[in-house]
Order: C-alpha cells, then structure tokens, then sequence
C-alpha cells in the first residue's frame, strides 16, 4: 500500500461542496441570491438550518486553516453581536421563509464560539430563537468549543437555549506536538469541559483530531487515541492535516522533516482506526467516527447520511443560511459566501448591506453532479449515468487496475481497499476541475 499513498498523494478538493469553492464562476448579485433563497422557501415543507461564524480567538493555532481573527480584546465582542444582529435582521426582511419554514440545525462555529461571553451569546441567539420556527422535535443546536477558553457559565447559557450538542476541539494530547503548533491544551483542561457538557446534560460531545501534525509519531498519536477512548465522546472528527502554506503563513513554520509524509500520516489513521474500532466506535464516511447509538451512526446504517460545508452530518435541510464573516450559504440552486475580510464585512453590514463576496448559480448538471458525490461520499457507490461508464473506465483506470474502485450494474464502488483515496475518486464526477487546464493552487493533499 505505502506506493499507493504516495501516488495517489495529489492536492484534491475536500468535496464539502460541489462545485468546489476555487470553481465558483456563476456568482449571484444580493439579489438574485435572495430570490434563490425565498424560492427556496417557496415548497411549504422546506426546512433550513443556520451557522454562526465567529470568528475570534486568543491565539493561532500554527496548524489551523480557518477563517479566524486572532486577538485578546474582547471588546471587540459588542461590535460583532451588532453586525450578526443586523445582518440577521436584513435577511428577516427580505426572506419571509424565514420566519414560517422550520428551522432544524443552529451550529455556531469559528474561531472559537466561546469566545464570546455568556450574555454575547445570548444575545446572538435570542432574536433567532424568538423569530422563528423551531421545530422542537427535530431540532439540534451545536457549539465548537476550545476547552482552554470555555466556562461552565458558557455551557450553561447554552444549554438553556436549546444547545444539546457540543464539539470540543483537541487536536492531540502530546505536549510535544501541541508546543510545535502552538496549542497548550493539558488533558484535564479538556476532560473538565467534557464533564461540565455531560453534567449539564449535552447529549453528544464530539472531539476533534488532527492526524499528520508536525512531529506525531505512533506511539505518540496511540496514546492520544487511547486518551480520547478514555474520555469517550460519542463522536469523533480524525481530520486530515490540511497543509496550505499559500494561504496560511503560520504553517511555514514547521520544518519539512518533522511533517509526517503521506504514508506516515495514513499509518498514523489506520493505527487510530484500530484503537478506535477496538473500542466500538465505527468509521463513517471519510474522516468520522461514532458510537453505535449516536445520531450519526443511525444515518449512516440508514442510508441518511449527509454531508456540507461543516462536514458529515445526519440533517438534510432545503437551506443552510450562514451569517457572519466568511459564512457559507446553501440552497438547491445557489452557493453564497459572505466577505472574508473581517473590516470589509463589518462595513458593508454597518451600511446595511447584505455582505455578498461571491457564489455560483448551479447549472442542471451542477445539480446533478452534486447529488452524485454526495452519494458517492457518504454511501461509496452511486449510479452512474450511461455515458459516464466508459469515461469512468478511462479517467480513473490506474484506480480500476489498483483495485481501489470497481463498476458492477451500472455502479461505481469504492472498494474496501479504496477507502483512502475516496477524494481521488471522487474527482471523477468533478467536471468544473477536470475542465481546467491549469489547476489553481488552492487543495490540500488528498491524503
Ligand atoms: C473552528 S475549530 C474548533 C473550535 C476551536 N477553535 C478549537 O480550536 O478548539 C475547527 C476544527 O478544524 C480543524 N482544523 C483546523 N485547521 C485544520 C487543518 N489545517 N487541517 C485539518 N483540520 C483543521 C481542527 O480540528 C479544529 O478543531
Ligand atoms: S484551531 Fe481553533 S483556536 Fe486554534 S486558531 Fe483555529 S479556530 Fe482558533
């Protein structure tokens, strides 16, 4: 297998969206894109969710790829609840939807949500929770949390507005590894926090890893594994280490030696795969794993599995709306991100503006492409339409003859063998990237 990885180590897309970001050409103006959503909400069964990007946090991570603002003034906190608070408000005029159709999903994200102190986040959530639909049967809130900048208070506040799931970010355990990318993070700071959640009555505590950090060596990642089996969260996110230095500085700073190479780094999955599978936990999807009885587990036995912008999950709504810096909206028809740069956001929204940086307007076959890799994401088989079985057999031969993929009755699989290079294959149905001459220079390894 170690030639495997390293041939099939290419940059590839995450494939959270389809078109992927770097291919968005069809962008809709502010208009166009509030006429997507409201005919969106046009079907009486529609349902939505909503993200929160917030965006601060006290120090960088060197190894972190998301769209943050890194500062210790939290009076910063104030302006940004105003700019949400508005924001949200210009969406409440625009789009009647969103006061009628049920609302299933609220995740806050970042940055570090918690961040932000209990009344702040109370002030972002009241209005929504106070505007609209909540279907309470279905409806999950989730918070991504760093355990070294969260309260009890936090939790509780929380959990008083419906919030029952929580994601605490870990990373790894080994003080080594953590001083390298610039996270002290002591294993009880993090236990602490995971029993502060289960105490208040948190349904489901996800951690998250990261595998192929600067320095991570098996025995070092066993005993993180081992570590994280101990605590038990009912899910776990086992990230690949994205590492684009074009677009994040802070990764220059590891030395190339010390970065596991592809090989290392899928040993470095499989030997937590193990430990973890030894412990009842099940792979899901690409980079997931879960206990038998959490939400995500169902919706992968029964076929319900998802997956977006945040990644897998087990609710598919008609809209996902994201508000604040950065943020990514989803409909059927449209994608539409909000200003990445924090001044140029907070000001368009100071002006009243919904903050629109860009989007694409799916074509049919968009639409249809998307369904087929999020199909072959979550399931590893899908349908092929009769004219792609034979391009199937020409783009992904070197797949076909390693026996990572196989077609039988009209279907593409992904072999057991083939579970690694499942963003390889997906390639195949991405027609804007294949299209393309001159790939730009924005994926991480596929590996
Ligand atoms: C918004 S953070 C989580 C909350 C909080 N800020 C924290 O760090 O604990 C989202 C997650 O993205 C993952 N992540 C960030 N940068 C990454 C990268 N370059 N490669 C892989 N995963 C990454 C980390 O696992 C991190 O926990
Ligand atoms: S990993 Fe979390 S805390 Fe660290 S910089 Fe990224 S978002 Fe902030």
């Amino acid at each position: 297998m170690t030639d495997l990885f390293a041939k099939y180590d290419v940059p590839a897309p995450r494939y959270t969206s389809y078109p992927t970001v770097p291919f968005w050409t069809d962008s809709p103006t502010t208009e166009q894109w509030l006429d997507e959503l409201n005919k969106a909400f046009d079907d009486e069964a529609a349902t939505w969710s909503l993200y929160f990007h917030l965006p601060f946090c006290e120090s960088l991570c060197t190894f972190c790829a998301c769209n943050t603002v890194i500062t210790r003034d939290h009076r910063r906190e104030e302006g940004y609840v105003d700019r949400l608070s508005t924001e949200w408000n210009l969406y409440l005029d625009r789009v009647p939807g969103l006061r009628k159709r049920s609302l299933l999903g609220l995740h806050l994200g970042g940055g570090t949500p918690t961040f932000f102190a209990a009344e702040n986040l109370e002030r972002i959530l009241r209005p929504i929770i106070e505007n609209t639909r909540v279907d309470a049967d279905r409806f999950e809130a989730s918070v991504e949390v760093h355990p070294g900048h969260t309260t009890r208070e936090q939790l509780v506040t929380l959990h008083h507005l419906g919030f029952t799931r929580i994601s605490i970010g870990v990373q790894d355990f080994d003080p080594e590894v953590q001083r390298l990318v610039n996270r002290h993070q002591p294993y009880e700071v993090t236990k602490s926090i995971t029993d502060i959640a289960r105490e208040l009555g948190y349904m489901s505590v996800n951690y998250d890893l990261i595998y192929g950090l600067p320095r991570q060596i098996p025995g070092g990642f066993a005993k993180t594994v081992e570590k994280t089996i101990e605590l038990r969260p009912d899910r776990i996110a086992l990230y690949s280490f994205a590492r684009v230095p074009w677009i994040k500085p802070a990764q220059r700073s590891y030395k190339d030696e010390d970065i596991p190479v592809a090989g290392e780094k899928r040993a470095l999955y499989e030997l937590a795969r193990e430990l973890l599978e030894a412990a009842g936990y099940s792979e899901i999807g690409m980079d997931h794993f879960a206990l038998p009885h959490d939400g995500i587990a169902r919706a992968q036995r029964e076929g319900t599995l998802h997956r977006n912008f945040q990644g897998y999950t087990e609710t598919r709504t008609n809209v996902l709306l994201g508000l604040g810096v950065s943020a990514i909206s989803e409909t059927p028809t449209c994608f539409h991100q909000n200003e990445k740069a924090f001044p140029v956001y907070e000001r368009r929204v100071r002006e009243g503006e919904i903050p629109t940086f860009r989007g694409h307007l799916l074509t049919e076959e968009d639409r249809r492409l998307r369904e087929q890799i999020l199909t072959f994401m979550t399931r590893f088989e899908v349908e092929l339409r009769l004219e792609q079985a034979e391009d199937a057999r020409a783009f992904l031969d070197s797949m076909f003859d390693d026996q990572l993929v196989e077609v039988r009755d009209g279907k593409l699989f992904l072999t057991e063998r083939g579970r690694p290079f499942l963003r390889n294959a997906c390639m195949f149905f991405d027609q804007r990237l294949r299209q393309q001459e001159q790939r730009p220079r924005v994926f991480s390894q596929a590996l």
